[in-house]
């Protein structure tokens, strides 16, 4: 049975919490745990760390007494007497048990075949020099998914440099760089001269890295066009056109794998992957690392049929973006959203060389969020 006490100053006491009235005219409920835990004096002022130790309370936090004062919720502590404000604009954030804004959850912008010119464009000694064109980057890269850095220098640091500002470099288990040009004993299409089916990179990870770079050193043979496109543009449209296709590639968990001489890398992905809302983040595909499927036989009556419906739609004109990727630019997307691939060339026709990393999306918005905001303990 909940016991309420109402205090003349508006606020409730029930019995694991207390009501208080907020600014503007709503009222919301904090529990007597997490407002302890929550104290501003749990945090190190100079680690930011919670430094209060929940854990070791006996039982639970009980008030003593519990007042407004001015635009503050003050309570003292039964158990310690320890005191506590909160400040009531704070506490408003937290009202209705809603997620805590976040300046790096930005809508995404899907995008279609007719898409090149439109691609963001950064210079990168820019870059370097101004934060501002940074944060444009990020923006791009978290809205649609891709960008193009220019007028890279023809070194190795200088790739490095570019991760650098929005990140570290993010080894997989092939190391952290890796080379597309055409290699003597091949163990991925990437390094050959073939046509490079659309795919996102290593799926078989159980983490499949969050931002590819791709930077084009040399790019002066005949076809090796790039072929990029839009996951998400392609899901949200079979979402629309074939609903039970789209519950089957989002729910659907399937096996991917990476397989050589001395490794043997495996994974399960699901091939549309949803956000918190329920919106299309993005997508892991690739036919040519997708492992035997091991369900059901009768469940893959419906689920190929699916499967094959999304790999012909991603293929379509209508989303696949066709352009050859110059010497001293470097592209930058999300694997978890874009899907690409290149076309066949000709290996004696001129040099082909793109040198590529992977970086952390956490840390990408971690940057974002740390130039654009103040955070919460400034
Ligand atoms: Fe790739």
């Amino acid at each position: 049975m909940d016991t309420s006490v109402v205090s003349a100053s508006g606020v409730t006491m029930k019995d694991h919490g207390v009501d208080v009235p907020l600014p503007g005219g709503q009222s919301g409920y904090f529990n007597f745990y997490w407002l302890r835990d929550n104290c501003p004096t749990s945090f190190d002022s100079q680690t930011r760390e919670r430094t209060f130790d929940i854990f070791h309370l006996s039982r639970e936090p009980r008030p003593a007494s519990v007042r407004l004062a001015g635009d503050a919720l003050e309570i003292a502590w039964m158990e310690d007497g320890h005191a506590s404000r909160y400040p009531l604009d704070w506490l408003s954030q937290y009202g209705e048990g809603k997620r805590r804004q976040d300046p790096a959850d930005l809508p995404r912008r899907a995008w279609y075949a007719d898409h090149y010119p439109d691609i963001a464009r950064f210079s990168q000694p820019k870059l370097k020099e101004d934060k501002r064109e940074v944060v444009k980057w990020i923006e791009a890269l978290l809205a649609e998914g891709v960008a193009i850095v220019t007028d890279m220098p023809d070194s190795d640091e200088a790739l490095t440099e570019t991760v650098r500002l929005i990140g570290h470099v993010r080894p997989t288990f092939f190391g952290e760089y890796f080379d597309v040009k055409t290699h003597v004993n091949p163990t991925n299409l990437g390094y050959t001269a073939k046509a490079l089916e659309l795919h996102t990179d290593t799926p078989a990870e159980e983490m499949a890295p969050g931002v590819q770079f791709l930077h084009c050193r040399a790019n002066s043979v005949e076809g090796g066009m790039s072929l990029f496109l839009d996951g998400v543009a392609v899901a949200n449209d079979l979402r629309k056109e074939y609903p039970e296709d789209f519950k089957l590639l989002s729910e659907t968990v399937i096996p991917y794998y990476c397989e050589h001489d001395d490794y043997d890398m495996r994974s399960r992905q699901r091939v549309i992957e949803l956000d918190e809302r329920g919106e299309v983040s993005g997508v892991t595909i690739s036919r040519h690392m997708a492992d035997i499927f091991d369900l059901p036989q009768a469940f893959l009556d419906r689920y190929y049929p699916a499967f094959c419906r999304f790999g012909r739609m991603l293929q379509s004109d209508k989303y696949v973006m066709r352009f050859r990727l110059n010497a001293a630019e470097c592209i930058v997307f999300d694997n978890h959203r874009i899907v690409h691939g290149r076309s066949a060339y000709s290996a004696t026709s001129g040099e082909r060389y793109l040198r590529g990393c992977y970086a952390d999306r956490g840390e990408m918005r971690s940057a974002y969020r740390a130039l654009t905001t103040e955070g919460r303990f400034k």
